[in-house]
């Protein structure tokens, strides 16, 4: 029906308005103020007013929201209304976890309660369509937004991908609380040379079809409504001019029927890549290759016309594109209701909701990793304790909501300080020690990180000397990762490492709680701090999740969804790496083999890595037979008892490794996991089934499909895992 109502107002269109419904701007004057009378703004209003425009980003806000609406549906010729889009990335003003945090958690039904959350409130806000998941895989923590996606697996961020757009779209877009989602970059935008954001990507096909597509195509069968390409190149043809990407693979081979979107200025950036002489030829190439929307680039709305009439491209690609377009509007229920998102009752209703709270709080303890913990240090106890907190992380109120969280009040999250002085039982004595960032914290280069200024570390070392134990605050300013913000050290940035060892040799009694949007290289913190504690940054509720899992009130049960590694010189360092033809022999010092010679191969805490306060045991591994064919399948089985003294939460994890392919298979795969609750004493039989679809990946035939052959399979709490038996698959 929809199909219909898009066709007959296409009919009406003229050329030059349908070419509008694939034009986005940025928000360009403060739309609450004076109508613009000249520049670009005057020139952006002029076109909403002819209905050359089909979307606006960053207008935010019941009040703005209909500002701009009214006038593209009571201004216009046919009245068509916008799709008003954002960056909803980890909630909306009540921020969740960054979403490398969330996927820490493995809880499919948290992360997409947490998506549902910043689509309650960003619906609330006027937003119909949010630029969110992020779902490129990465294996290089240098590269600053590795803290939007899911990390460096596949098969985990293919379940994630999965559940935000869910989360995102509910079951009826046309809702007034859901939005339309949106999966990015594609392609490849993870695999940037060196780990430099927008940097150039080179990857061959295997990688491509196994590991970078599939959270993608898990994306469409999500049904997600809308794909953002991408700036970079992938094999010498830029992401947003790529009709491999965009028409083969997403729409013709997918059948993806939404629409996709191009990156902020991707279009022109096309120019500078080398790969079009000028803004017309970039509009022909971006268009012809599949891009349906041309985000603040100007030149469809300049260029489109005129190279239909030249013959340069064909009609027929405006019209599909525009179909696609308004097909998403009126599945929003905008051609309904254009003002179904603008209630200000409801606005302020549902925005920062203590319900809303409550949820983010929820899935900021479930993202906490318990990295290490000697001497059962954690949990604290709950009284009679003098605790030093130190740190420049531990009272700030602003680096918990981490990166992309623009629509939350600066300072709105809980700091450290603020959850442990909830538990006012203990004496909690806070200095800061050293200032992580000075000046303008927005935009942090390496220049605004303090270096010399060590004032403040006497105190903090007398704290320490005073204390039972110390709780240290560690890690990243909110804005040192996320898009622009590449780190070429993973180090702890600025004077932290020295103020941990200073400290450290007064009181060897630390609890380090990192705040962090990526994985660092922390080797003498792992070596010598009995207790690690990865926070990242949760958000809002963050001071309230960390000080919960301190005092045990909830037992941590997140685990690493990205390789820590030793040494930035190991990057790319992930668990399902390939064997190579020389691979490690444990004890033997060989020369010609694939190692470093000053470094171990091994990370420094591997995928799938994260403790609890009780301990578990996996015994008992059985296969319900050794071999099966297709159609038929295997249970894989284990008891998994709690073997400590708390109840606790442990991600089981089942990996595969196909001994021989027609393209070789990782070492590992990741292949199935499960979230098991026990008692202290408590033991469960875990049951996993492996079938053809379990082992099936992109083979030398260019098919997805199962190889005959013989298997390993491993099950435990991390990518590490030795529990092994084998099987074997016959077609
Ligand atoms: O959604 C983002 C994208 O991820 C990076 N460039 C800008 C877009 C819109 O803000």
């Amino acid at each position: 029906e929809i199909d219909k109502k898009v066709d007959s107002l296409l009919s009406i269109m003229t050329l030059q308005e349908k070419i509008g419904q694939m034009n986005q701007y940025n928000g360009f004057w403060d739309v609450t103020g004076p109508t613009p009378t000249n520049g670009d703004a005057a020139k952006k209003y002029e076109h909403l007013k002819s209905g050359w425009v089909g979307s606006m980003l960053n207008v935010t806000g019941v009040e703005e929201v209909r500002k701009v609406q009214k006038i593209a549906v009571e201004e216009s010729r046919l009245g068509i209304p916008l799709i008003i889009g954002f960056d909803v990335i980890h909630g909306y003003k009540t921020t969740s976890p960054i979403p490398l945090a969330e996927a820490a958690s493995w809880d499919m039904e948290a992360i997409k309660k947490s998506a549902e959350v910043a689509a309650d409130e960003a619906s609330a806000s006027g937003i119909n369509w949010t630029f969110a998941p992020m779902v490129d895989i990465s294996r290089d923590a240098r590269w600053g937004r590795v803290m939007e996606g899911a990390g460096e697996d596949t098969f985990l961020g293919s379940k994630i991908a999965y559940a935000r757009i869910k989360g995102f779209q509910g079951n009826d877009l046309s809702k007034n609380n859901t939005i339309a989602a949106c999966a990015k970059h594609f392609a490849g935008y993870g695999f940037a040379e060196a780990g430099r954001d927008y940097n150039t990507v080179d990857v061959g096909l295997s990688t491509l079809r196994n590991v970078i597509f599939p959270p993608f195509k898990a994306s469409v069968e999500a049904d997600v409504k809308t794909f953002m390409n991408s700036f970079n190149e992938l094999n010498g043809i830029p992401a947003t001019g790529n009709k491999f990407l965009q028409r083969d693979i997403l729409k013709n081979e997918w059948n993806f029927n939404g629409f996709v979107v191009s990156d902020w200025g991707s279009i022109s950036e096309m120019i500078v890549h080398g790969y079009s002489s000028n803004g017309k030829e970039a509009a022909q190439q971006a268009v012809t290759a599949g891009s349906d929307m041309d985000m603040e680039s100007y030149l469809y709305v300049k260029n489109l016309e005129q190279l239909v009439k030249e013959d340069k491209i064909d009609e027929s690609l405006i019209d599909d594109a525009a179909r696609r377009i308004l097909k998403v509007k009126f599945e929003l229920g905008l051609f309904d209701d254009p003002y179904r998102y603008c209630d200000t009752e409801r606005e302020s209703k549902v925005v920062g909701s203590s319900e809303n709270r409550k949820a983010v709080l929820d899935i900021a303890k479930k993202s906490i990793v318990l990295l290490k913990n000697e001497k059962q240090l954690l949990p604290l106890k709950k009284e009679g304790l003098k605790i030093a907190l130190i740190g420049p992380l531990a009272n700030d109120k602003n680096s918990p909501l981490g990166s992309w969280r623009l629509a939350a009040d600066d300072n709105s999250a809980i700091s450290v300080l603020e959850g442990l002085q909830k538990y006012n039982s203990n004496k909690i004595n806070f200095t800061k020690g050293v200032e992580l960032v000075e000046g303008n914290t927005a935009f942090v280069f390496e220049t605004k990180i303090n270096k010399s200024n060590k004032q403040g570390m006497d105190k903090a070392l007398a704290n320490a000397k005073n204390a039972d134990v110390v709780v240290m605050v560690l890690g990243e300013y909110g804005y040192q990762s996320g898009e622009g913000r590449s780190r070429a050290s993973l180090d702890l940035p600025g004077l932290q490492q020295e103020l941990l060892e200073k400290v450290f040799a007064v009181n060897k009694n630390i609890v380090l709680v990192l705040m962090n949007g990526r994985p660092l290289t922390i080797n003498w913190a792992d070596k010598n701090i009995p207790a690690i504690l990865e926070a990242w940054h949760l958000g809002t509720e963050s001071g309230n999740a960390i000080a919960q899992v301190l005092y045990g009130d909830y037992n941590p049960s997140g685990k690493l969804p990205m390789t820590f590694p030793r040494n930035v010189g190991q990057i790319p360092v992930y668990y399902n790496y390939k064997n190579t033809g020389r691979p490690v022999i444990p004890g033997e010092n060989l020369v010609f083999w694939t190692h470093y010679i000053d470094e171990v191969n091994t990370p420094l805490y591997p995928f799938g890595h994260g403790l609890s306060y009780t301990t578990f045991k996996y015994e008992n591994l059985r296969l319900s037979k050794s071999e099966f064919g297709s159609g038929q399948s295997i249970d894989v089985s284990f008891t998994l008892t709690n073997t400590g003294k708390y109840e606790g939460k442990e991600v089981v994890q089942l990996y595969i490794r196909d001994l021989v392919g027609s393209v070789t298979r990782p070492v590992r795969e990741l292949k199935n996991f499960e979230m098991v609750s026990l008692k202290p004493g408590e033991s469960k039989t875990v049951t996993f089934k492996i079938d053809e679809e379990t082992i099936q990946f992109y083979t030398a035939n260019n098919k997805w499909e199962a190889e005959s052959g013989e298997f390993k399979v491993f099950v435990g709490g991390s990518s590490y895992t030795t529990l092994e038996s084998s099987f074997s698959f016959n077609k």
